[in-house]
């Protein structure tokens, strides 16, 4: 049996979609009637504290969300496998958010927004893509497919990893030693890791201060669309208003949504998305997670696992 427990998403869509794709097995929502030794699969977002309990013969945890960060703090968590969600259709939209805001800061969109409207004729020539380097954060399948996108537009792409990668056209570089070496190459740096330990905070003055500069007319840019915590927001306001930072994008934030008081609001080279860069649809979540069941009932091994002691 398998049961949705789905907070700020329409549950009860969800829960038709699954009946009729996984039919006959049985699918069920929390206040339905049902045993919970019963469940073998729970598919969650966002779950409450009680999520969990009672389901003793549970065989794994379906994530909606690509990022398990959250779902790895749950405070009774059951020692099961985690499935996340990875699909073409995520990736897609992911790559579409991150292309749009490479390819604005790329044409300078904030200096020829500010020149028109103070009707200033600046003839101002940003440079090539492929004199322009695009540094991706976290190179795993949102990076993959980020970094696969931007390559034909003609950037220099180049990636930071944990472990290292070896792909076509792309300048690798792993770990803590070659933080410094990936920054010191990059124009316009985008974040797509996961949110540990390791990476809260990765996105902060010092970082800024290590990226290059003179490329950009206005100066190195962040694009984050991972997670707040991996941005320190003071720091980044304080790197917008003195120029360490040309502008940013910001899809996520520390605390989300993000506060009326923030400065980030009202700053013009902050480009703010309220945590929409991409979408685990109905449609496509609904034949993942279907696929993942009915292979693994058949005897196949799960995939896209969570490794708990890396934390994504
Ligand atoms: P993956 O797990 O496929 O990739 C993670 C990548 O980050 C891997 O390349 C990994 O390295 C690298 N990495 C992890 N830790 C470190 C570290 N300490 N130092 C250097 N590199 C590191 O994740 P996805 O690509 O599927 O997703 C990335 C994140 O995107 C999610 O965790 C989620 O937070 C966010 N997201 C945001 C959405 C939004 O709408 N804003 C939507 C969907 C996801 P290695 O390859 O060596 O393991
Ligand atoms: C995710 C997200 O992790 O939407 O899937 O942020």
């Amino acid at each position: 049996m398998l049961l949705l427990h789905l907070s700020d998403v329409n549950e009860a869509s969800w829960a038709r979609a699954f009946t009729e794709a996984l039919a006959p097995y049985p699918v069920v929502r929390r206040g339905d009637d049902f045993d919970p030794a019963d469940i073998r699969y729970i598919f969650v977002w966002k779950p409450k504290p009680d999520a969990f309990d009672g389901l003793d013969n549970l065989k794994a945890i379906l994530s909606l969300g690509a990022g398990v960060d959250a779902l790895l703090k749950h405070p009774r968590l059951p020692d099961v496998p985690i499935v996340r969600f990875v699909d073409p259709d995520l990736s897609q939209r992911m790559s579409d958010y991150v292309v749009a805001h490479v390819t604005m800061h790329h044409r300078q969109f904030s200096r020829f927004y500010a020149d028109q409207k103070a009707r200033a004729w600046n003839q101002y020539y940003p440079p090539a893509a492929r004199e322009t380097a695009v540094g991706i954060m976290g190179m795993g399948v949102l990076g993959q497919d980020a970094a696969s996108r931007l390559k034909p537009l003609g950037f220099e792409v180049r990636s930071w990893s944990r472990t290292p990668k070896v792909i076509d056209g792309i300048t690798s570089f792993t770990g803590s030693v070659e933080f410094d070496a990936f920054l010191a190459g990059t124009d316009i740096l985008v974040n797509l890791l996961p949110l540990t330990p390791e990476t809260t905070g990765i996105l902060n003055r010092d970082t800024f201060a290590k990226l290059r500069r003179g490329r950009l007319a206005g100066g190195p840019v962040i694009i984050n669309a991972a997670r707040g915590g991996h941005q320190k927001e003071a720091d980044i306001v304080a790197a917008l208003a003195d120029g360490t930072l040309g502008a940013a994008s910001l899809d996520v934030f520390e605390i989300e949504p993000l506060q009326q008081d923030s400065p980030l609001w009202s700053i013009e080279n902050c480009y703010i998305t309220p945590h929409i860069a991409a979408i685990s649809t109905e449609e496509s979540g609904v034949r993942y997670f279907t696929g993942v069941i009915k292979g693994y009932e058949a005897g196949q091994a799960l995939p896209n696992l969570v490794d708990r002691s890396r934390g994504y």
